[in-house]
């Protein structure tokens, strides 16, 4: 109970109103894409009623499932009509577009992206994690306050911050999300001489990789107010950064103390990342990080997701247990809207 509420606390630290977001972050979402597929012809194209495969044919899409699941969120969201395998629109449909107060520039702009290249993953090309981003945003988006404080409040939940650990971050990104967690860890005093404390990060995009690599000293020190004297601490306990997947993680069995992964699964294929997460844990050692599940997502923005290949999406808590405990979990924890999440190992 107590570390549920010192998770929140951290949220709230972010001063937005939860039910407004939700409704910010359903009209941004639903505009993007609502959108590209206006500006696509579908709005017109379907004031006359068509099947599934008139409109494959007309836009030359080839990827029908894809094609499929979107229709069907339309469907749900009662912007297509159906009858009969007939598809159309029934007059004008209206739609605003809210940018989210949380959302920066750059967080802004990297989702408008996604959405923009739904036609061409309608036409089978999916954008790549390995190097197909649009750096520029990505880079920028992953400073994001949103982002520290859904980590802060991880930290709190899981009491992540106890003793120096092997602490493995799955999906580290470019590495300013890592630079907070070494900076947890030193504020800790958990970086002594002869201390095991030590940070792995692992990514598959090579970019932000590189950026990770190269800049991680500057971006400690920036976190901690420009300070320059900690770039030696940073030196002496560097944080190694290796290519990797959640799905495929380059070490060994039982490896890690500590495995985080914060905002990553709906990237992966969730049940393979949990049951490899799970691997590289040490016995008594516990994964956590935050992810938002099924259903309190927002379906247009997992077809945002969606445009990137290999990619899974949303998923429940119960399916996350599931996998988490046939993994040699013996506990499973949430708490707050954007969830955070414990998974605790059983001894061996
Ligand atoms: C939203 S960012 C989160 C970055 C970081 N965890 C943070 O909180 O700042 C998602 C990250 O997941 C990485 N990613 C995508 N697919 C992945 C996979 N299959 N395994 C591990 N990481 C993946 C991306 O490259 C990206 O850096």
């Amino acid at each position: 109970m107590i570390r549920k509420m010192r998770a929140w606390k951290e949220l709230m630290k972010l001063g937005l109103n939860v039910s407004k977001l939700r409704k910010d972050i359903d009209s941004f979402f639903r505009g993007n894409i609502l959108g590209v597929l206006r500006n696509e012809g579908w709005f017109d194209y379907l004031q006359s009623p068509r099947t599934l495969m008139q409109i494959a044919a007309e836009f030359r899409y080839t990827e029908i499932d894809f094609l499929e699941y979107l229709i069907g969120i339309l469907i749900e969201d009662e912007v297509i009509q159906e009858n009969d395998g007939q598809l159309f629109m029934e007059g004008p449909i209206e739609f605003d577009w809210t940018c989210p107060s949380c959302f920066d520039d750059a967080m802004r702009e990297l989702w408008v992206d996604h959405a923009r290249a739904i036609p061409d993953r309608l036409r089978g090309r999916c954008l790549q994690f390995t190097g197909g981003l649009n750096l520029f945003n990505w880079d920028d988006a992953l400073s994001n306050k949103l982002y520290e404080q859904i980590r802060r409040a991880a930290f709190a939940f899981s009491d992540a911050l106890k003793e120096p650990v092997r602490f493995l971050d799955v999906g580290s990104g470019n590495g300013r999300g890592t630079a907070a967690i070494w900076s947890y860890y030193y504020e800790n005093d958990f970086f002594f001489p002869g201390s095991p404390m030590q940070i792995v990060g692992i990514d598959p995009n090579e970019k932000l990789l590189r950026i990770a690599s190269e800049e991680f000293p500057q971006m400690v020190s920036e976190y901690n107010g420009h300070d320059l004297s900690i770039k030696d601490t940073v030196n002496e306990f560097p944080v190694e950064f290796r290519p990797g997947y959640a799905e495929r993680i380059p070490y060994e069995d039982e490896s890690f103390d500590i495995v985080f992964a914060s905002q990553v699964l709906h990237w992966t294929e969730p049940k393979l990342a949990i049951t490899e997460m799970m691997r590289v844990l040490k016995p008594g050692g516990f994964l956590f990080g935050t992810q938002n599940f099924y259903p309190d997502t927002n379906m247009y923005n997992e077809a945002h997701f969606k445009v990137v290949e290999g990619v899974h999406g949303f998923f429940s808590k119960d399916d996350m247990e599931e996998w988490a405990m046939e993994s040699g979990a013996i506990a499973f924890e949430t708490a707050t809207p954007i969830s955070v999440f414990k998974v605790t190992k059983g001894p061996s």
